[in-house]
């Protein structure tokens, strides 16, 4: 296969514009197979190690970025405030979102270039687990327990079983759905009589949000990207087909 051009690629990873990856390129901070490259247009074979002033760049087909998002940020490029004014740094033009958080729901936001990846997770054949926090205006019962493990009618259609827990506070309660409809979290609570009063998303398959502070991101780790490709069975492929 060919080799990709050394200022598009390096653009590609997010070190700057294809001017300013060029400027860095010119300027000898850029090492392929240990030799410095000084020209943009280089194409770099396939396999060859890359460093950048340094460092090792690992070389990425597609990039996945986790963002913590806060509420009032809308899942959308065109309306604003827009959740990718939090993704600066990041190769934003060729990033989507997996599935849409509501302007006021908090939490986890994957974004990712691999349309066969974000297919698979939002689809529901792959039953991809979305783990949510949700506050309750009024306890939850055993009985939405049962409804919700059930399968719970919403619009004539029944829903994947989902699962409802709490610890000694029902009115904080956590939801695992298996599907992403729109609003599905607050549209079944209501569907029950109650009300959500705040959400938040935990998880996505074997992502956690864990403690990245709100409205900051993070490309994953090799580890979550291997985890994430296997659960909706994509493992085992090089997912991020390193050049
Ligand atoms: N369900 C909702 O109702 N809203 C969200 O943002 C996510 C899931």
């Amino acid at each position: 296969m060919r080799g990709e051009r050394l200022d598009k690629l390096l653009a590609r990873m997010g070190l700057g514009s294809r001017k300013e990856v060029a400027r860095l390129v010119r300027s000898g901070r850029v090492r392929v197979a240990g030799e410095v490259v000084q020209d943009p247009g280089y194409l770099l074979p396939e396999g060859a190690p890359l460093e950048v002033e340094g460092r090792p760049l690992r070389v990425r087909r597609h990039h996945h970025v986790l963002l913590h998002k806060p509420a009032g940020y809308v899942t959308s490029r065109t309306e604003g405030p827009s959740v990718y004014a939090l993704l600066q740094g990041f190769p934003t033009r060729d990033l989507s979102p997996v599935g849409r958080l509501d302007k006021d729901t908090e939490g986890l936001l994957l974004f990712t270039t691999d349309g066969e990846l974000l297919h698979r997770l939002t689809h529901p054949r792959h039953k991809v687990a979305k783990r949510y926090l949700v506050h309750l205006l009024n306890p939850a019962t055993a009985e939405d327990q049962k409804a919700f493990r059930e399968g719970l009618l919403l619009d004539g259609k029944r829903l994947l079983p989902a699962e409802l827990c709490w610890g000694e506070d029902p009115t904080c309660v956590e939801l695992t759905l298996r599907e992403g409809r729109f609003h599905q979290v607050k549209r079944m609570f209501a569907a029950r009589g109650n009300r959500v009063v705040y959400l938040k998303r935990l998880a996505l398959g074997p992502l956690l949000l864990g403690d990245l502070p709100k409205g900051e991101a993070r490309l994953l780790t090799e580890a979550e990207e291997a985890a994430l490709y296997q659960a909706v069975g994509l493992g085992g492929q090089n997912p991020q087909g390193e050049v």
